[in-house]
């Protein structure tokens, strides 16, 4: 989810001059039919605040975590240059990590005491907070802590099931359940897939989405984006129901993938340090096993995209159907921008 150092990109040799043309892996590559979509910047955060999460209200408006700040943000996207107004701040927290809506106007986050340089966070600080927008002011309530996280990092729940909340540890390389009614908080997922394989200040499980009975997610590392399937046996416990398969490693080697966004189609687009969003989808349904294709559709892999500076998260508009093709993606820069993909 975060990354404070810029990542070195070993390959560029497949990009030469003005717009990269749509990056494919070798092997084997299912053309995706999008040209390159427009991106707009369509606002900068106070101070360059690094922007690490985002969610989006019925409304429309944006919601906007910092890892650097313990204060909720809202945006409007659709004034430019709007103005990130405080939701709430959160008590004994220095920075938000993942969101998300889990019943119709209730989102879920995680605070936490977390020191950015080792992108750890202060054993027993990580607390997932409710806010309710159900009501004339946003009802704010703590729904339980996860004392074991250490790398606390992106946040879903299950669309069946949406009290069960799933939080990504990238540093132990687990995945917490919480049930946001009891406050219970138990270890669901562990896998050497998540792991991030080498000390502080790896990040392995990153973002993670889940879509029918497949829980996807991101590992920053290994630059890999996998799923597994689930199944919640009856008392309310998520288990693997089946083998951690890698949909795709991404190319140029040396990216890493933060959080993404699930389309309709079941695609997947990547936020990807140190500068693009990428484009990752099955050739026929249901293929796995690193066969899913990738095009960079914004930025460029060798980050020098001033425009798209570390993305770290996006999420689809909501409202009509135009606004639910538009990409917000917000960066380590505090830019927010809106990537079109009607292509
Ligand atoms: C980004 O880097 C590539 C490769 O070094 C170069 O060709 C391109 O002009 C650069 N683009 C910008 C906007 O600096
Ligand atoms: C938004 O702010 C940027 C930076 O201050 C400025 O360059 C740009 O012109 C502004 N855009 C609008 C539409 O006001
Ligand atoms: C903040 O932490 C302190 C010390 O652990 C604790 O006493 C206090 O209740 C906490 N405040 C909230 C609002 O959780
Ligand atoms: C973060 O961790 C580093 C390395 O352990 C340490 O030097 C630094 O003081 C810590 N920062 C804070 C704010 O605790
Ligand atoms: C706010 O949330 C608390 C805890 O869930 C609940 O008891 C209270 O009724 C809520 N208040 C409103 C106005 O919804
Ligand atoms: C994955 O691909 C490798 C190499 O092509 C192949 O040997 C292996 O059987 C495949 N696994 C599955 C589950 O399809």
């Amino acid at each position: 989810m975060f990354f404070i150092r810029r990542i070195q990109i070993l390959s560029i040799a497949f990009l030469v001059g003005g717009r990269p043309p749509p990056s494919f892996t070798s092997n084997p590559p299912p053309p995706i039919s999008t040209s390159s979509p427009t991106t707009q910047l369509i606002a900068v955060a106070p101070n360059s605040l690094f922007l690490e999460n985002i969610a989006v209200r019925s409304s429309g408006e944006l919601l906007l975590t910092s890892v650097m700040s313990p204060t909720l943000l809202t945006l409007n996207p659709k004034t430019i240059n709007g103005t990130f107004d405080a939701v709430h701040t959160f008590p004994n927290s220095t920075g938000i990590t993942g969101i998300t809506e889990y019943q119709p106007g209730v989102f879920a986050l995680v605070a936490s005491m977390l020191n950015t340089t080792t992108r750890r966070a202060t054993p027993g600080s990580v607390v997932i907070w409710k806010v309710d927008f159900n009501s004339a002011t946003p009802n704010v309530s703590a729904l339980g802590g996860l004392p074991a996280l250490s790398g606390a990092n992106g946040l879903t729940s299950l669309p069946d099931l949406p009290d069960i909340l799933l939080a990504a540890d990238s540093a132990e390389g687990t995945v917490w359940q919480l049930d946001a009614c009891s406050g219970t908080a138990r270890l669901a997922l562990s896998d050497l897939s998540m792991q991030p394989g080498v000390p502080a200040p790896g990040l392995g499980i990153n973002g993670l989405h889940v879509k029918g009975s497949y829980l996807h997610f991101t590992n920053s590392v290994a630059g890999t984006l996998s799923r597994v399937k689930l199944s919640v046996s009856q008392n309310g416990f998520v288990v693997a129901a089946g083998a951690v398969e890698m949909l795709a490693k991404l190319q140029p080697a040396g990216q890493a993938p933060d959080d993404f966004a699930l389309d309709g189609q079941g695609r997947a687009w990547v936020t990807v340090h140190p500068g693009a969003v990428s484009l990752l989808a099955s050739g026929s349904e249901g293929s796995a096993n690193a066969s899913w294709s990738q095009a960079i559709v914004a930025g460029n892999a060798q980050g020098n995209d001033t425009g798209l500076i570390q993305p770290t998260s996006a999420a689809f508009g909501r409202g009509d159907s135009v606004e639910a093709q538009m990409l917000y993606v917000t960066t380590s820069a505090g830019q927010v921008v809106k990537v079109d993909t009607r292509g």
